[in-house]
């Protein structure tokens, strides 16, 4: 492992990261689809212009919540993605940011993971987010050590956040961590 940076994605960095999201799973029972897989290098491009416009807030905020993009990269290499959006529950906006993750599985299990979300946490608090959250299936072993290394608690079975989503996240559990 070399240094580590978080990168923004924007359409600049597409021809960099394309072979990262085709290394990703569709879909993989754990994470969010990967809508990117299966695109040409072009459609791909474009697909990066409207993260990088989402990051800048300039999607109509009902379409698409304010969320923003980043790419792990060791050195020059992609390794993996973070996502990190504004919360929004009923239209009502917290002052929270929900995390989403994924490592390349050929990366895996080599300690990017943990690393890249201790540099996302740092990235929210230089946003001003009092709060992250993430959600995470209830067996997904690795998620979960990483949550608990990085100082993430979970949110108790009857809190408010866990019962008007409850039906969203039957065999998850909600984890925060108050910056
Ligand atoms: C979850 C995920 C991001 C973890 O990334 P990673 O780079 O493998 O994580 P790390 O190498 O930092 O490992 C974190 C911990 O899990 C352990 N671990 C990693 N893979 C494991 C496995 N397959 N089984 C059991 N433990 C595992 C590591 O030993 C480490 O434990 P430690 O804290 O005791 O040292 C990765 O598995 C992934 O992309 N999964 C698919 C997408 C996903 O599930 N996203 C989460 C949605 S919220």
């Amino acid at each position: 492992m070399s240094k580590l940076k978080l990168k923004k994605v924007t359409e600049k960095l597409s021809d960099q990261i394309y072979g990262l999201f085709q290394e990703i799973p569709r879909f993989e029972e754990t994470q969010d689809e990967n809508v990117a897989n299966g695109l040409s290098r072009d459609e791909f491009r474009k697909y990066c212009c409207i993260l990088e416009m989402a990051s800048k807030n300039i999607l109509i905020s009902y379409v698409i919540s304010p969320m923003t993009y980043y790419i792990l990269f060791d050195g020059e290499t992609p390794v993996g993605w973070f996502l990190l959006k504004t919360e929004k529950l009923r239209n009502e906006v917290l002052h929270s940011g929900h995390i989403g993750y994924t490592i390349s599985p050929k990366k895996r299990n080599m300690g990017y993971g943990t690393a890249g979300l201790k540099l996302l946490i740092q990235e929210a608090k230089k946003k001003g987010y009092k709060q992250v959250t993430v959600t995470t299936d209830d067996t997904n072993t690795p998620s979960i050590k990483m949550l608990k290394t990085c100082g993430f608690k979970k949110f108790p079975k009857n809190s408010k956040i866990q019962k008007i989503t409850k039906a969203h996240y039957e065999g998850m559990s909600q984890y925060y961590l108050n910056l």
